[in-house]
């Protein structure tokens, strides 16, 4: 069967370098995909927004599954148009429709969801332009620090917390007044913060049954001691020691099982990853956001511990048999640091030379992100470039070979932080 994966970042390479594993996959295809991505199958050049587009490369190459790695083409409908179009509908999609995408396209849709199905979370409010007085009095009475949230997808920058009212004050007309984030700004959430250790959960689901697949913590921000703006992430580790047993019991009776109850009553017809954004506070998990997809870089740290066929995962989840599957997970630990260019988040230079590949030892993962081949040079061509990943018995061993093997990888300007997994080290 030939697979076509839509995004082009570490989290698509990954998924695709796991599935090209499978002796049920012929050609895996990456749209648009980068360099690295042409390691494990071949790039597509089709303009993934244009969903015609799509369709036709999906025919040409007798596409039989669409694994569709990234939130805004979800949120845009590709599954619905894959469903809803005759010659296309026999094919396989990993995602939920534009429904079930909303959980992440709209986050006063998702406070609201959690607050039906009494899922812990932080206490909110919604407020828009016409209700902008009455966001103010909130904020006045608020505790802080407090969180606020543009309600439509903003890249993972939609988010500001502010430590005092002032910083509120000027936030909330940022965003609702002086339309800091476009469109994705015209509602905001005003929530409490919450005071805890972050944790990712995720589960592949038909909206009725479900995997748990490992879970990770990822490091989002620019500097080391979690310093600086936030990113799309600089590194993440899997497993986390502090979701055990009882923490992850409570994670399936209190987040899971009603969050799968609500897709039911809400009709969300949902089949595809959840990402389940949990803050632990004092060992309770409370829900902070949920995502549609996999996360990056939890993806290049995850899929590695996965030992079975995930082709054959997928399949389950069509089949609807994803209760009796027993997913096979590789006990060790996996830690992945994330190669930047010099600047990111913020403005950087692209087109330098990478160098060190080659150096780097046999049993350590490496994905590209924003990585492009100019003249014949693998270069830099985007704020992430690559991830390394290593596996070891213990959290120290992965961390120190995936940092020996991102030390050696080079370019102008290149930066990576060296303490990721720095608040899980016993
Ligand atoms: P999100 O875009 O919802 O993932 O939020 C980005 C980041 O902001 C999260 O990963 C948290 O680190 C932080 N955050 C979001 N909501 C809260 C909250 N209620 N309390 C504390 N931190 C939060
Ligand atoms: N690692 C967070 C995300 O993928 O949104």
């Amino acid at each position: 069967m030939n697979v076509l994966i839509i995004g082009s970042g570490a989290r698509e390479h990954t998924i695709a370098w796991k599935l090209s594993q499978s002796e049920y996959c012929d050609q895996v295809f990456v749209a648009p995909g980068n360099a690295g991505t042409t390691m494990f199958g071949t790039d597509a050049c089709v303009d993934i927004h244009n969903f015609e587009e799509v369709a036709k490369f999906a025919t040409d190459f007798n596409i039989m599954m669409l694994v569709v790695g990234q939130e805004n083409s979800l949120v845009e409908g590709i599954h619905d148009y894959f469903q809803e179009t005759e010659y296309l509908r026999h094919i396989l999609v990993i995602g939920p429709k534009k429904a079930g995408a909303m959980l992440e396209g709209s986050k006063d849709f998702c406070k609201s969801f959690l607050q039906n199905y009494n899922i812990p979370t932080a206490r909110y409010k919604t407020f828009t332009e016409e209700t902008y007085r009455e966001a103010v009095e909130y904020l006045r009475s608020h505790n802080y620090p407090v969180v606020l949230k543009a309600d439509g997808l903003a890249a993972g920058k939609g988010v500001i917390i502010s430590p005092d009212y002032e910083h509120a004050l000027d936030a909330l007309e940022d965003m609702l007044r002086n339309n800091r984030f476009g469109k994705a700004g015209t509602k905001v959430v005003i929530e409490e913060f919450l005071q805890g250790i972050e944790v990712s959960v995720f589960i592949l689901t038909d909206g009725k049954e479900y995997v748990l697949l490992p879970e990770a913590k990822d490091y989002k921000r620019i500097g080391e001691g979690d310093a600086g703006l936030n990113t799309g992430g600089m590194g993440a580790v899997s497993p986390v020691p502090f979701a055990d047993d009882v923490f992850m019991q409570k994670v399936k009776d209190r987040v899971i099982a009603p969050t799968l109850q609500g897709m039911q009553q809400e009709g969300l017809d949902y089949s595809g990853f959840l990402f389940i954004g949990l803050m632990s506070v004092n060992g309770e998990p409370y829900v902070i956001e949920y995502n549609v997809r996999l996360g990056d870089p939890e993806t290049e740290a995850i899929l590695p511990r996965i030992k079975s066929d995930l082709f054959e995962l997928f399949k389950a989840l069509h089949d609807h048999t994803l209760a009796d599957y027993k997913l096979e997970i590789d006990p060790r630990t996996a830690a992945t640091v994330f190669l930047v260019s010099g600047g990111y988040p913020e403005g950087y230079e692209k087109g330098k030379e990478i160098s060190g590949l080659d150096t780097v030892s046999n049993d350590v993962l490496i994905f590209h992100a924003g990585t492009k081949m100019l003249n014949d040079k693998l270069v830099n061509n985007g704020g992430r470039v690559i991830a390394v990943t290593a596996l070891a018995d213990t959290m120290d061993e992965a961390l120190d070979k995936a940092n020996a093997a991102a030390e050696s990888i080079t370019w102008q300007d290149r930066y990576y932080r060296k303490d990721i997994g720095f608040d899980l080290r016993a």
